[in-house]
């Protein structure tokens, strides 16, 4: 029979031998096992005579604690070297040149709406910002366009759950022009601002789409004209378009909120509609009844006003044929402008 010494001698050596855990578990079996020679030590404490049996128990569970120790050790040893292998198969070479990233871009509607800001703030004109969610009063009712109007049906509503304090169902605005009213009786006279933002219609086709964005202006002074309007008008599109040929025109309309009322055309200077006239802007004096609204004196001042569709002016921007690419999300179109 193997002396303790030897077999834990022989424990440490199969122990150190088991290259991973699976070895080293049915190592541990031969020594530890139900069947293990440790084991059989013990079993035969049984035949030996009491005083004896104490001391050599003693003996055998010391050995019994030092290969459990090695047993232990060499456990930790391998799990440590699992992971220190799974460390190197990991590692991420730092000095690798990286893969690049894609870049993304501002899409070309906003790049518009920065484009207005910029050239309508360098000549003085405040940047205002209004709610989605109208009311009625301030969507029409105040500009002129009273319940049953049939002008109301130029901009078939989207109405949403929930009414306003006066019972009337709110909806998402249809244009700016509320903000015309909202500036105006919050801020001091003489009133220089634009007012762009989302705005709703139940539309859709390739220059119609049910969200689309507008840029208000309103002017409210004491001395001016259409013609100042008109300049205005004019210098803005020359440098949103950074030229000084762009084909503009002034056509006689009709809005419930101006009067006389104008739409302003542009003719497509590239793309595929090349020479088409696009219309861009609804425009006109501020009506009487509107200034009342806004709780101004319409004997002492005058308001001209104006409507630009976002999308419309980037279509002619870059000769787009239609507005649906806007919002269709494909990379292959958006990549473009940036
Ligand atoms: C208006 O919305 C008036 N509030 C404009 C106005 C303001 C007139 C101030 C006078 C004084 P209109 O419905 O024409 O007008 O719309 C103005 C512009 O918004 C259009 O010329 C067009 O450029 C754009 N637009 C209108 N509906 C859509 C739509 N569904 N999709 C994209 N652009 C649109
Ligand atoms: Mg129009």
């Amino acid at each position: 029979m193997d002396s303790l010494e030897q077999l834990i001698d022989s424990a440490k050596q199969d122990f150190l031998a088991a290259p991973d855990a699976v070895a080293l578990e049915n190592a541990k079996a031969k020594y530890l096992g139900k069947t293990g020679l440790i084991t059989a030590q013990m079993k035969q404490l049984g035949k030996m005579p009491p005083e004896d049996r104490r001391t050599r128990g003693a003996v055998i569970n010391a050995a019994k604690g030092q290969i459990e120790a090695a047993l232990n050790a060499r456990r930790q040893d391998i799990a440590n070297q699992k992971l220190q292998e799974k460390l190197n198969a990991e590692a991420i070479d730092v000095t690798l040149p990286g893969r690049g990233r894609g870049k993304g871009g501002i899409h070309p509607v906003m790049r518009t709406w920065e484009r207005i800001e910029r050239i309508f703030g360098s000549i003085g004109f405040d940047v205002a910002d209004g709610p989605e969610i109208e009311n009625d009063w301030t969507n029409f009712t105040a500009l002129n366009s009273p319940e049953n109007h049939p002008a109301r049906s130029m901009q078939d509503t989207f109405y949403i759950d929930g009414n306003d304090a006066n019972g009337k169902p709110l909806l998402l605005r249809t244009h700016t022009s509320p903000m015309q009213v909202r500036y105006a009786r919050s801020h001091d006279l003489p009133v220089k601002v634009i007012a762009p933002g989302r705005t709703y219609r139940v539309d859709s086709d390739a220059t119609h789409s049910p969200m689309f964005h507008q840029v208000e202006g309103l002017w409210i002074d004491t001395d001016i004209s259409f013609a100042d309007l008109k300049g205005v008008y004019l210098n803005f599109i020359q440098a949103f378009f950074e030229t000084d040929n762009v084909q503009i025109r002034f056509r006689p309309s009709y809005f419930p909120f101006t009067e006389p009322s104008a739409e302003i055309d542009i003719a497509f200077g590239s793309g595929p509609l090349k020479g088409r006239w696009l219309e861009v802007s609804g425009c006109g004096q501020v009506h009487p009844k509107v200034l009342a609204n806004m709780g101004i004196d319409a004997e002492k001042y005058i308001g001209f006003a104006f409507g630009s569709g976002l999308e419309r002016l980037t279509m002619l921007r870059y000769g787009i044929n239609d507005l649906r690419l806007f919002y269709e999300g494909d990379l292959r179109f958006l990549k473009q402008f940036n």
